[in-house]
């Protein structure tokens, strides 16, 4: 299984923990990037978040957890069994709250999902400049690259401690379970047993 690096890492590791699956004590501060679980039954892959789908959609992992964030990015060929329920956050615009709608034809948006930032306003019908970033977003508006931000907001501290206000929200995130999809079929029982342990822990 492919765990993700980063925000959903510890909510990850507390959930496997909450479905009896225990992962070794050190695996927060190790630079292991394989580790079994402690009954030996689960091999666990640590990647970065944006990552976990091309591990699972090619199966070099036969399941992830992966943010909805993500999904809607890459939009990947997996099976998407299960809500996690933890990882809650929004996706968000966000500007310095001084932006003049009329000031540039094409106003900038720095991200890290240019995929969703484009499909957003393209809907809404309005022209935008989109500027893949691959982390630390909040700068961007600060510094001129920017006006305006796609991102996640948690607690809204980094919004805040960079000046920031929300403009619009595009959609709720959770954690998801994905599956390979010929793991779906090829490791049937394991998987079952997989998602009935998650789902008693959901209900
Ligand atoms: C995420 C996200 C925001 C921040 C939001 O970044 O991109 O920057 O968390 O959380 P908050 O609302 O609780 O402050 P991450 O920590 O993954 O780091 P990154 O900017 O390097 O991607």
């Amino acid at each position: 299984m492919a765990l993700p690096k980063g925000r959903i890492f510890d909510a990850s590791l507390s959930f496997l923990a909450g479905c009896g699956i225990s992962l070794p004590p050190d695996t927060a501060s190790t630079r292991k990037l394989q580790l079994d679980s402690s009954d030996g039954r689960y091999r666990f892959i640590l990647v970065k978040a944006i990552d976990v789908p091309i591990y699972v959609e090619y199966g070099a992992a036969d399941a992830g957890i992966c943010g909805t964030d993500v999904l809607r990015e890459l939009a990947p060929d997996v099976h998407q069994p299960l809500d996690l329920k933890f990882g809650r956050c929004r996706m968000v615009v966000a500007g310095r709250g001084t932006e003049d709608g009329n000031a540039r034809p094409a106003p900038r948006i720095a991200t890290k999902y240019p995929r969703i930032a484009e499909q957003f306003f393209r809907q809404r019908g309005k022209a935008v400049e989109v500027i893949p970033v691959s982390g630390s977003v909040e700068l961007a508006p600060a510094l001129g690259l920017a006006e305006l931000i796609v991102d996640l907001v948690e607690t809204g501290n980094t919004l805040r401690e960079n000046g920031l206000v929300v403009v619009d929200e595009i959609m709720q995130c959770t954690a998801r379970l994905i599956i390979n999809r010929a793991s779906f079929h090829t490791r049937q029982k394991e998987i079952s047993a997989l998602l009935d342990c998650m789902e008693r822990r959901l209900s």
